[in-house]
């Protein structure tokens, strides 16, 4: 049995199941798994700030992750570009990454997915590459919206779909702290026509059940995949996850805005601002260095410092109590939500 979606239609894959983007690391093996498993996976913006050191560019990291995957799958599979105004290449991805698959016959056949978040949702679309892009092939844009004015944007930014993800979830988040039940309603409800991707605290099948009937087409999973066997996270950073309770993460400032991390030495000593306002005015005394300072957490904690690092993980470890396969992983949300789904519309007489 297989549960068909507008989002399962519009890529062709066999489940209503998308991995997050997971920048800056790397999740070109996860892109692999989960593609592979019937869902759909997005390359990260990748960039560690070792690599920034030497040299090395996020649009060169896309270009061999793009590479990579097309020689290991045949599936569909897509990226992810942070649009902030301080992301390091925003433009330069959204100009030379769609010009690239242009130029890559098999790329431009499997990546259908270019997801923008954390910033402008005009980003791609006022992009020439991206326009050419569109008109010849099949590429779908979508953008992550953490607010219903937010998802406003994107629909005035056309875009084809959104990723509409509430305050639950591990790292990026917005400053309003709508939860992911209340926004997906408030979204569904004003655009129900919408292509939607649920995000932000979503690891079960009772939660695919759940997002799809209040009118998602999928849902998003970021810390469910961290805890994966074919993840690129370091296995430091799996232990945690069971036998992490759901309150075992904090919401502190980082380099975008708010980030949601697991609870130690590092991410206790931290703030959290309470507006974009004071946000814009913390930058504005950040010195690069700092900047550097904060990017180098993410790292150590990449590299298995659990303890002086920075861990980004959603309130959903709560709900996660082993590491598995990918496959194994799918599977069983897709059995529940099934399962969920009859039982619910056995209720209706
Ligand atoms: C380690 C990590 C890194 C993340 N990096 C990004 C990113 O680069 N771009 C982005 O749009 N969201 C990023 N996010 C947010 C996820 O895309 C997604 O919204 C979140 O993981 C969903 O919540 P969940 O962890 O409960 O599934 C990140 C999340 C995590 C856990």
């Amino acid at each position: 049995m297989v549960i068909k979606t507008n989002i399962t239609e519009m890529f062709g894959i066999k489940h209503p199941i998308i991995s997050a983007p997971m920048g800056p690391f790397y999740t070109t093996e996860l892109t692999v798994a989960v593609s592979e498993a019937g869902g759909l996976d997005v390359l990260s913006n990748t960039g560690l700030i070792s690599e920034y050191e030497a040299g090395k560019s996020p649009v060169e990291i896309m270009k061999e992750n793009m590479k990579y995957v097309v020689e290991h799958t045949d599936k569909p599979f897509g990226f992810n570009i942070l649009a902030s105004r301080i992301a390091p290449s925003a433009s330069a991805l959204a100009k030379d990454i769609p010009q690239f698959i242009m130029e890559n016959p098999k790329i431009k056949e499997q990546c259908m997915y270019a997801l923008t978040s954390a910033g402008s949702s005009k980003l791609l679309p006022s992009s020439k590459s991206f326009q050419k892009l569109r008109e010849t092939s099949n590429i779908k844009h979508f953008h992550v919206a953490p607010a219903l004015w937010l998802a406003d944007k994107c629909v005035a930014s056309n875009v084809d779909g959104m990723v509409i993800t509430g305050n639950e979830g591990g790292g990026h988040q917005s400053y309003e702290r709508v939860t992911s039940l209340i926004l997906l309603q408030q979204v569904t409800q004003k655009y129900p026509d919408m292509p939607i991707a649920a995000c932000g605290g979503y690891a079960t099948g009772q939660a695919l059940a759940a997002a799809l009937s209040m009118g998602a087409g999928a849902i998003v999973m970021g810390s469910r995949f961290i805890g994966s066997k074919e993840s690129e996270f370091h296995d430091a950073i799996k232990s945690v996850i069971p036998p992490a309770r759901a309150q075992d993460t904090v919401l502190v400032t980082g380099g975008f805005g708010p980030i949601r991390l697991w609870k130690n030495k590092y991410s206790l000593t931290r703030d959290l601002v309470a507006s974009k306002e004071d946000k814009m005015a913390q930058e504005a005394q950040t010195s690069p260095e700092e900047f550097v300072e904060q990017s180098k957490k993410y790292e150590l904690a990449y590299r298995g410092n659990i303890n002086d690092g920075a861990v980004l993980l959603g309130q959903s470890i709560g709900i996660i109590n082993s590491i598995e396969r990918v496959p194994d992983i799918i599977d069983d949300i897709i059995k529940t939500a099934e399962k969920r789904i009859k039982t619910v519309s056995a209720y209706i007489n």
